[in-house]
């Protein structure tokens, strides 16, 4: 970070990329200078402030300011927008400084001139990174006898971006079993608002947006992103003026949720993390990938295990018998994690009753788990479990006991949604209650392992008589799971965690924090599943992204596809096994061998590998996806086919990331080229099966 004292001009760098901005006391603002390419402080310093013409009309600094708040002439999206105890709402922000808070970090503080409300706006690089972190913490700095302060918005940041004569925008939506759509449009002129009502991240669209000039593509162009590291409700509003301003407002909570924050009280935004790249789509992509490796998972080295999971095949009716039986055949083929679904406790015979009473079903494990533990132990796997600790059924004992301890309102119908309510988890009582079953859960069973599932939206959500912020539960609820989760790792550090919302429901950088991979969807078609993946692979990197080989017909879809195929398309990620063994004839048993031992090979280069995405599958006929391992010792190529037609050819897969004067050979075919030619003529698409659902897996290795 360099500061020219002089001019209050303030630059960040990263690996790639600089961020300007300027203190400009009289204004009482921070103002926005420059985000993009590298430059020098000299020029940086000396560069203008763009403000919008001077007329009565105008708000003069809309879009430039680097965290707007609410008064004086600003009439854009606010990142800041209160109220006083008096009903006003109008700021008139002061700066107060600016300190170096660690390496990296810089704190920008502002005040209002005569009230008591203080902000900060934190910026930080995380180490040998390409990313800018940015959040906000706001204080009361009234005396005790003083009003609270209501919190309408309370952005994390504000993203300006630069003056381009155009923008595109790129982000995600779908639903259930449909997740990461990518999706880009032209920004019009106006406020796009992506946004979660839920409580929770959401599956019909996710908290990032990427802002390009129109010509980017996945290897070239200018692109700009930013994300919110946040799992309950949120709000990205992407603005558009008609002076040619574009920025990226990015907060916590949706409109409505409001917060009080008492006299002495600070208020800690979530972070909101972006990135630039010359390097196109998929410069930014790996931006993110890296950062979340190196700094939001807390074991980003590991390599994550090959799992067996049960949900698919035996559905609710697990048992001791079963899943022994399913566990023995897993641990045959290579798996090196077994997962135990939904259905083994409590009553839970089906989606009815059960959610709540955490001991094992009297009937199904009248042992209860530990014996079933024990033997996956000795198969030399580990042993996980499925939950959903914020969930009850009205049908349970703890519904019964606890009635009051779910989200409801008093004269509101509880709405139940798949036959369950949601546990308050912004309550203490009930985040200690569920630390203390988990507790006892992973020590009575020695688990390894928990998928941590999360099955409805919030509804009827608010504490009665709550006053101004009775809808905090919205983002205070992901707080409170955040507690829970950090407890529990740090009393089991051995544990690992998989983030479930009915597939994608709560994928992002906030619960990445506190989990270690993610369930990508519940939809395990592997055709469909390419489509899922080329979105959550926009800022996610394959380590965690959770992707099983399940029974053809496909459960969901009904689509049949042959095994190398649905392994080829697991491949791209964390694999894993979801279909049923038990009916696996011995050539499945004994390709599925053969692929994983192939997967465990070229894991590493997968999982920690850098990914360039060589096709969409929207749009190519031919689907590929590249991982350059470190030092480009080894790259895998993984191609998938769906569909085929006369006459359609595929043209060489343009390799990327590789040393142009090394040569590489194909592990498989011996066939040998160098870097060069792979990136220039490019690796010609290996003879595919003829017909529809072709695949292949390439390895080259440097020689
Ligand atoms: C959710 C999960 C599934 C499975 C079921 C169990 O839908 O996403 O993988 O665990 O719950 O009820």
């Amino acid at each position: 970070m360099e500061i020219d004292e002089t001019s209050g001009t303030v630059l960040l760098r990263t690996a790639a990329s600089c961020y300007v901005l300027r203190l400009d006391t009289a204004a009482g603002s921070v103002h926005h200078v420059y985000w993009g390419a590298p430059l020098p402080l000299t020029d940086a310093a000396a560069l203008p402030v763009w403000a919008d013409h001077d007329n009565s009309f105008a708000g003069r600094y809309d879009g430039v300011e680097e965290y707007p708040v609410d008064g004086g002439a600003r009439f854009a999206v606010p990142a800041l927008d209160i109220r006083f105890d008096d009903g006003s709402s109008p700021l008139e922000p002061q700066t107060a400084g600016i300190r170096v808070a660690g390496e990296g970090h810089v704190v920008v503080s502002l005040r209002d001139r005569n009230r008591p409300l203080a902000w900060e706006l934190h910026y930080r690089v995380p180490a040998h990174g390409d990313v800018l972190e940015r959040w906000t913490e706001l204080v009361h700095t009234g005396e005790n006898r003083q009003e609270p302060v209501l919190l309408l918005r309370y952005a994390s940041a504000h993203w300006p971006m630069p003056l381009r004569p155009r923008w595109r925008m790129s982000s995600v939506n779908g639903g259930w079993s449909a997740e990461h759509r990518l999706e880009r449009s032209e920004l019009p002129v106006g406020e796009t608002t992506l946004s979660s009502r839920r409580g929770h991240t959401g599956h019909h669209t996710n908290p990032w947006v990427m802002l390009d000039g129109g010509q980017a593509d996945e290897e070239h162009g200018e692109v700009w992103a930013a994300t919110l590291a946040t799992s309950g409700s949120w709000r990205l509003t992407v603005q558009r003026t008609a002076a040619g301003r574009a920025g990226v407002v990015a907060s916590e909570g949706h409109e409505g949720v409001e917060i009080t924050l008492a006299p002495g009280q600070r208020y800690v935004t979530p972070i909101s993390v972006a990135a630039y790249s010359a390097d196109g789509f998929g410069g930014v992509s790996r931006a993110f990938h890296a950062h979340v490796r190196h700094h939001v998972l807390s074991h980003g080295d590991e390599l994550r295990p090959v799992l067996y999971n049960s949900w698919e095949a035996t559905s609710f009716a697990v048992d001791e018998e079963n899943q022994l039986e399913l566990a023995r055949r897993a641990a045959a083929l290579g798996v090196e994690l077994f997962v135990v679904d939904d259905g083994w406790f409590g009553a839970r015979d089906d989606d009815r009753a059960g959610l709540g009473d955490w001991t094992p079903h009297s009937q199904r494990f009248p042992r209860g788990l530990r014996p079933l533990a024990d033997q996956v132990h000795q198969l030399g796997m580990g042993f996980g479990v499925w939950v959903e600790p914020e969930m009850v059924n009205p049908d349970s004992d703890l519904y019964r006991k606890h009635p009051d301890w779910v989200l409801h309102l008093p004269d509101r119908t509880a709405t139940e949604l798949r036959h369950q309510l949601v546990l308050d988890f912004s309550r203490p009582d009930v985040t200690d209650w569920a630390y203390e079953w988990l507790r006892e859960l992973v020590v009575d069973n020695t688990v390894d392992f928990l998928k941590w599932d999360f099955n409805r939206s919030f509804t009827e959500a608010g504490v009665h008589a709550g006053g101004s912020s009775a809808r905090k539960v919205y983002v205070e609820h992901a707080r409170g799971l955040y507690l829970l989760l950090d407890r529990l790792r740090t009393d089991f550090p051995d544990l690992r965690i998989e983030t479930c919302a009915g597939g994608g429901g709560r994928v992002d950088l906030g619960i990445l924090r506190h989990t270690d991979q993610a369930w990508t969807s519940d939809n395990t078609d592997a055709v469909d599943r390419l489509t899922i993946q080329h979105g959550f692979s926009q800022v996610y990197p394959s380590t965690v992204m959770s992707a099983w080989v399940t029974d053809s017909p496909n459960p969901l879809t009904g689509r049949r596809v042959p095994l190398a195929f649905r392994f080829h398309s697991a491949m791209a990620g964390v694999l894993g096994i979801g279909g049923d063994l038990a009916h696996w004839t011995p050539q499945e048993m004994e390709e599925a061998t053969r692929l994983i031992a192939l997967y465990k090979d070229i894991r590493p280069v997968i999982q920690h590998g850098r990914q360039y995405r060589l096709s969409d599958p929207n749009q190519s006929p031919v689907t590929a996806v590249q991982y350059v391992g470190a030092d480009a010792e080894r790259t895998a190529v993984l191609v998938s086919r769906p569909s085929t037609a006369f006459g359609c050819i595929h043209p060489p897969l343009r390799l990327r990331g590789l040393v142009h004067d090394a040569r590489y050979r194909d592990e498989d075919s011996g066939a040998e080229w160098s870097g060069a030619t792979l990136a220039g003529f490019g690796l010609p698409v290996p003879e595919l099966p003829g017909g529809d659902y072709a695949s292949a897996l390439i390895r080259l290795r440097r020689v």
